[in-house]
């Protein structure tokens, strides 16, 4: 008999045990929580201790100070103003020192203002920052369908920095070696958006830019020609499932009753906020991202120069509801939970460092 035999098998098998018991290899303590009907298997599985770093990190910051809705208006203390001047002056000021914690707590002011004239629209960050003011509000405003009463001010994506930590542009597809391989359908790469899986990498362009319908689902057990959609137009839809379902930090019993994926009847009801948050992020890049294209330099579009675009994880962060549901809304109700403005300048005749004054007169503030 081989001697070496039983020593590489029960080798083979300590390391197995070490594996398990070891340092560093320990399963995560996991809370279960369950959504649906008994026997369904709808269960919420949450590493505890992700959650902890999560808490942590979605922590809402105070208000500057509480503003004075008395006095002045903004639009007659100050020149260039063309969203926010139905603002007290005092309202005007805790917002634009809020905005400097939320966007850029390190550069302060100077990110967006030429400090020599404040008027002034040649620094490009206050050009985008006046588009976000105004779709900041369309968010509160138009889509409580989504967001409730809580809503979103610029902190709910920016978190203290310029550029939101989670966004997504085209990615570069890497060609294919031809012949058989030659249609990859956008696969086995590591697709960022889909939760680093190999599932279509440029799904979000499809259904968060365009509006390619989502539902693949048969009816029928047999093919009877009615439904036409094969495997590639359902990765699609999984390639976006997977997306949200990582943006949320949920599984997909979050939305679903997997037994059934297409059947509203057994869904929860998130699954019919997460409709209308498809909707919105749509509508957010369309109407406002891509809008925006000849303003960013750039470094701050993706490899394929398209401008960097809202998902749902850009508001969510990892979380079910952007920070635990907690709203921020009560100390700017008149500056981002009305609607003012909505005009647009043409943005592609702005020239970084030159333009004082972009779009309408600067008299043309309308009340909300
Ligand atoms: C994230 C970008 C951003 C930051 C940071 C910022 N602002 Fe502003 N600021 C704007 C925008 C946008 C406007 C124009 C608002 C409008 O058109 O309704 C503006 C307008 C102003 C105006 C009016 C100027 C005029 O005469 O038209 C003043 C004053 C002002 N900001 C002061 C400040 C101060 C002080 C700070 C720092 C505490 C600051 N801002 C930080 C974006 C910013
Ligand atoms: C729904 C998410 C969302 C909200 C809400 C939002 N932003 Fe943004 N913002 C973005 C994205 C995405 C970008 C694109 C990043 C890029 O390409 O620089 C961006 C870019 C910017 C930039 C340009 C940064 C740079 O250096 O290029 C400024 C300034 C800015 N936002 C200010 C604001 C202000 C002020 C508010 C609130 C009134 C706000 N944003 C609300 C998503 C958001
Ligand atoms: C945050 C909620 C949410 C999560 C999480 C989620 N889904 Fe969905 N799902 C939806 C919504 C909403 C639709 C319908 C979209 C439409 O009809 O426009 C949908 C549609 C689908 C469809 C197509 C159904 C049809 O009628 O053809 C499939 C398949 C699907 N999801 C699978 C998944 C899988 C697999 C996961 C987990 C990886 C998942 N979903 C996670 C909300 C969710
Ligand atoms: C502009 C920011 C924003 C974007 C983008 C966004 N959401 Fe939300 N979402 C919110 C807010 C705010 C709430 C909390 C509403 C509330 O308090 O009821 C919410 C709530 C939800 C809920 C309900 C959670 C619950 O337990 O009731 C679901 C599901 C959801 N979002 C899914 C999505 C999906 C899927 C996407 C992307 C397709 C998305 N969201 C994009 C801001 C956003």
């Amino acid at each position: 008999m081989k001697l070496w035999l039983p020593f590489a098998a029960s080798a083979g098998a300590l390391l197995a045990v070490a594996s398990f018991v070891g340092a560093g290899w320990d399963a995560p303590p996991v809370a279960s929580e369950q959504l649906g009907f008994r026997g369904t298997g709808m269960f919420q599985h949450k590493d505890i201790e992700t959650e902890a770093a999560l808490k942590a990190a979605n922590v809402v910051p105070p208000a500057p100070w509480q503003a004075d809705p008395s006095g002045d208006k903004a639009s007659d203390l100050y020149q260039n103003v063309q969203v926010l001047g139905h603002l007290s002056g005092d309202q005007f000021n805790q917002l634009m020192a809020a905005m400097t914690e939320w966007v850029s707590p390190e550069a302060g002011c100077n990110y967006c203002h030429n400090p020599e004239n404040l008027a002034s629209d040649e620094v490009y960050q206050k050009v985008v920052a006046r588009r976000m003011i105004q779709m900041t509000q369309t968010i509160n405003v138009d889509w409580k369908s989504h967001v409730a009463e809580t809503g979103v001010t610029c902190y709910t994506c920016h978190r203290g920095k310029g550029v939101p930590a989670q966004v997504w542009s085209s990615s570069l597809e890497p060609k294919p070696a031809g012949n058989m391989t030659s249609n990859r359908n956008g696969q086995n790469v590591v697709a960022v958006n889909a939760g680093n899986s190999s599932l279509p990498q440029n799904a979000l362009m499809d259904y968060l830019l365009g509006d390619k319908p989502i539902r693949v689902h048969a009816n029928t057990a047999l093919p009877t020609g009615v439904n036409t959609v094969g495997t590639m137009e359902t990765e699609g839809t999984w390639s976006l499932m997977m997306h949200m379902s990582e943006s949320l930090g949920v599984n997909c019993t979050a939305c679903h009753n997997t037994r059934a994926f297409n059947d509203w009847d057994q869904s929860p009801p998130q699954r019919v906020t997460a409709w209308h948050g498809i909707k919105l992020a749509r509508h957010l890049n369309v109407t406002y991202m891509e809008g925006l294209t000849p303003v960013f330099p750039a470094n701050r579009k993706g490899p394929e120069g398209d401008v960097l675009k809202i998902g749902c994880a850009t508001c969510h962060n990892g979380v079910q509801k952007p920070l635990y549901g907690v709203s921020m809304l009560k100390d700017y109700v008149d500056a981002v939970a009305v609607k003012g403005s909505t005009d647009v300048p043409d943005f592609s005749t702005y020239v970084p460092g030159k333009t004082e004054v972009l779009g309408g007169a600067a008299t043309s503030v309308t009340q909300p």
